[in-house]
């Protein structure tokens, strides 16, 4: 693995070291301190240290991991479950992928010790089933980890048991959506359920559940070895920490850049050497392709949840896909939403119907065809989807084209002027 550029050297401290998904790298580097100083704690200490900490759900919604864990009803006499959540999906999002390869046993002290804070005796880790390379490697993290007896009975003679059962998905977008997963999970063909009641009340077989993304449980360890008020020193007033980046597209050097939130991406984009040569950036996503769309007008803006709200964005995964003046924004727009067309799970009609219309609408004026009124027929297609579906995949899917007709909608009519996509004639040299 190679070491990502980095100014808060912690989740990806040790991508780069020799062998470092191993047991013996992670330990010699400090692992499973964090664990060890937790089993000298009280559960509710632990859930007090993550929420003092400030840590925000790292899947792209943001929500306070601590509060959720607080949300488990400790009078249920139900089991109670954690899952985590490795079902990255979203279009330019690849951080949980290169963590788990890199340092598995980082995410595997993490849930070992948000178990032992939410009480929870079975936990589940759901990993995309495309990336069996990436099964595999946390298996083995889950064997060496029993081996060394952080995980079984009795871990390291504190009466806490735990299981750790890692379990495959079968390749569907939408089983990143946190009630489709478990539905995945317990056997299921994966659509959402309704929310209320969240999965902490009422989750996997109906008991207090736990889902977190793999960023969230892995920064775990790190709070509880280091404390609250070192986690709470990085980042910005409400967005606290760090958080792994994901660059992609035509940036100089695309890959993971762990930073403090609140870094813009003029900064991000200067620690990976730049705009490829000769070319300037035109539009970007904040946080994969669900997230709407900003151009080089906001490079200086702070990548916190406030910062990206602010801008009518969100900071979502933090997969920022870099795009140059030689790419059609139509084009990339027609792409997204036939990705999800194809993954609208099909169970509310709003996305269903309405991300097979827009993808109608929008390959004809790729192609050239019809009137400026298309502009507003598509418009009036994502407002029947935003906020009428039944998840956040329908929502997500008029993101990236409301937005880029906001910022670019002379080039979509110079389609239509044109008789088809300005940037074939002249794929390498901007449309203008
Ligand atoms: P959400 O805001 O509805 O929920 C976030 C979390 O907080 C959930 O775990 C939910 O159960 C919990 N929660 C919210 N209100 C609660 C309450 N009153 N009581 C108990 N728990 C509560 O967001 P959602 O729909 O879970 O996720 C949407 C996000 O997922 C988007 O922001 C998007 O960026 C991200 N996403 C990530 C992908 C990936 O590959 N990592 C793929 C697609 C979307
Ligand atoms: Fe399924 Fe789309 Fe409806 Fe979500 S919004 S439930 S993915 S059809």
């Amino acid at each position: 693995m190679t070491a990502p550029d980095t100014l808060t050297p912690v989740l990806t401290a040790t991508w780069a070291d020799e062998r470092s998904w191993t047991l013996d790298s992670y330990t010699a580097s400090g692992g499973y301190e964090g664990l060890r100083r937790a089993l000298t704690m009280s559960p509710d200490d632990v859930i007090a240290e993550v929420k003092d900490s400030g840590l925000r759900g790292r899947g792209g919604a943001g929500f306070p991991t601590g509060m959720k864990w607080g949300f488990i009803p400790q009078d249920n006499p139900k089991p109670k479950y954690l899952v985590v959540n490795a079902d990255e999906s979203e279009p330019g999002t690849c951080k949980d992928v290169p963590l788990m390869m890199a340092s598995p046993h980082t995410l595997v002290e993490g849930v070992i010790i948000s178990c032992f804070a939410i009480r929870a005796h079975t936990a589940f880790i759901y990993i995309r089933g495309e990336v069996l390379h990436v099964v595999r490697r946390v298996q083995a993290a889950v064997a060496e980890a029993y081996a060394a007896g952080h995980l079984g009975r009795d871990i390291h003679g504190s009466g806490f048991d735990l299981d750790v059962v890692v379990h495959a998905g079968a390749g569907a977008y939408i089983c990143g959506e946190e009630t489709a997963l478990l539905e995945g999970l317990e056997g299921r063909r994966g659509q959402p359920r309704l929310r209320p009641p969240f999965p902490a009340v009422a989750g996997l077989y109906a008991s207090p559940t736990v889902i977190n993304n793999v960023e969230s449980i892995a920064s775990v360890p790190s709070i509880v070895r280091h404390g609250a008020a070192w986690f709470a020193s990085m980042g910005t007033e409400k967005s606290k920490g760090f958080g792994i980046f994901s660059l992609s597209g035509h940036v100089t050097r695309p890959g993971q850049y762990e930073a403090p939130l609140g870094i813009t991406l003029r900064e991000l984009i200067g620690l990976a050497g730049g705009i490829r040569e000769g070319h300037e950036l035109k539009f970007w996503t904040p946080g994969g392709s669900s997230t709407p769309l900003l151009t080089a007008e906001h490079l200086d803006l702070p990548l916190d949840f406030e910062g990206m709200a602010a801008a009518g964005t969100m900071l979502g995964t933090r997969a920022i896909q870099l795009f140059d003046e030689t790419t059609c924004v139509v084009r990339a727009v027609l792409r997204w939403t036939q990705f999800y067309k194809h993954e609208s799970c099909g169970k509310c009609t709003p996305c269903r119907e309405g991300t097979w219309w827009l993808v109608q609408t929008l390959a004809a004026l790729e192609r050239g065809q019809g009137s400026e009124a298309d502009l507003d027929l598509l418009l009036d297609q994502c407002d029947n989807i935003l906020g009428r579906s039944f998840c956040a995949l329908g929502d997500g899917a008029t993101s990236p084209i409301t937005s880029s007709i906001r910022f670019f909608r002379e080039e979509y009519l110079a389609h239509l002027t044109h008789g088809g996509c300005p940037f074939d004639a002249a794929r390498s040299t901007a449309w203008a």
